[in-house]
């Protein structure tokens, strides 16, 4: 099954991809954390995307793509993967095309606020980049992860006004991704507002899969 998670910023397509990437056997193939880890590590990458990020912008698509023909390319990827953040634009949506036949598109719809309330409480592991929410859906650890015991952190674009910024590039730039996979039959909208697990059960039933 090769995927895509389509949403805007804080939808919940991290913490969908990351049960569906264990039921599924498949990898999540994350821009977001793919880029977050080139900063990190300071790589030429990293030190071009960063200003980007930061700002709450995209990052170039030729940047972008490079990096997912890369990682498509490698062994885990060839019975499958969760694409979550990318597309993001038509000119990344046309290049995946060339490189990929995608089986199915699942669009997470969330409404801005609930957006804006998701984001300011998310907590990520500065380890192993597990995601948590301060309310709805806490580390059984406190404030540490309960998956590897790492520290939890706020994400640097997580400040109210990089979200603003994020939600304008999502609206302009993603949004457009709708109807162009609707015209090519794969999309499937999932409403994202529910709890975690209830949002699980309607994607596993977009999927045709059994909750
Ligand atoms: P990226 O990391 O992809 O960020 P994003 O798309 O803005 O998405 P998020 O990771 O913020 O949210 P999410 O939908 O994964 O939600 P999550 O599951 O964490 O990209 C970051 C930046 O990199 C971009 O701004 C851009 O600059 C650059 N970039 C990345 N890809 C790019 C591309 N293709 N082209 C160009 N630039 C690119 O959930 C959020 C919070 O809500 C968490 O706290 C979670 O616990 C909680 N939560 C999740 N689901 C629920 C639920 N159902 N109910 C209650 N709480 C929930």
């Amino acid at each position: 099954m090769k995927m895509i998670l389509l949403g805007g910023p804080g939808a919940g397509k991290g913490t969908q991809a990351q049960i569906l990437s264990e039921r599924l056997e498949i990898p999540t193939v994350s821009t977001g954390a793919l880029l977050r880890e080139a900063i990190k590590e300071q790589t030429p990458l990293g030190m071009k995307a960063k200003s980007y990020t930061d700002a709450g912008g995209l990052v170039p698509d030729d940047v972008v793509i490079d990096m997912v023909r890369e990682r498509l390319g490698k062994d885990d990827c060839q019975k499958g993967y969760i694409l979550d953040g990318f597309p993001r634009t038509l000119a990344q949506a046309q290049a995946l095309d060339t490189m990929a036949d995608i089986d199915l598109v699942l669009y997470l719809y969330v409404a801005d606020e609930t957006i804006l309330e998701r984001l300011g409480g998310r907590r990520v592991c500065e380890s192993c980049g597990a995601t948590y929410h301060v309310l709805y859906q806490p580390s059984a650890a406190g404030e540490l992860c309960e998956r590897c015991g790492g520290t939890l952190g706020i994400r640097d674009d997580d400040r109210p006004e990089t979200i603003r910024k994020r939600l304008e590039a999502y609206h302009a730039q993603t949004v457009p991704l709708v109807e162009y996979y609707q015209k090519q039959g794969k999309l499937r909208k999932v409403e994202g507002q529910e709890e975690v697990e209830a949002t699980t059960e309607m994607t596993l039933r977009a999927m045709g899969e059994q909750p």
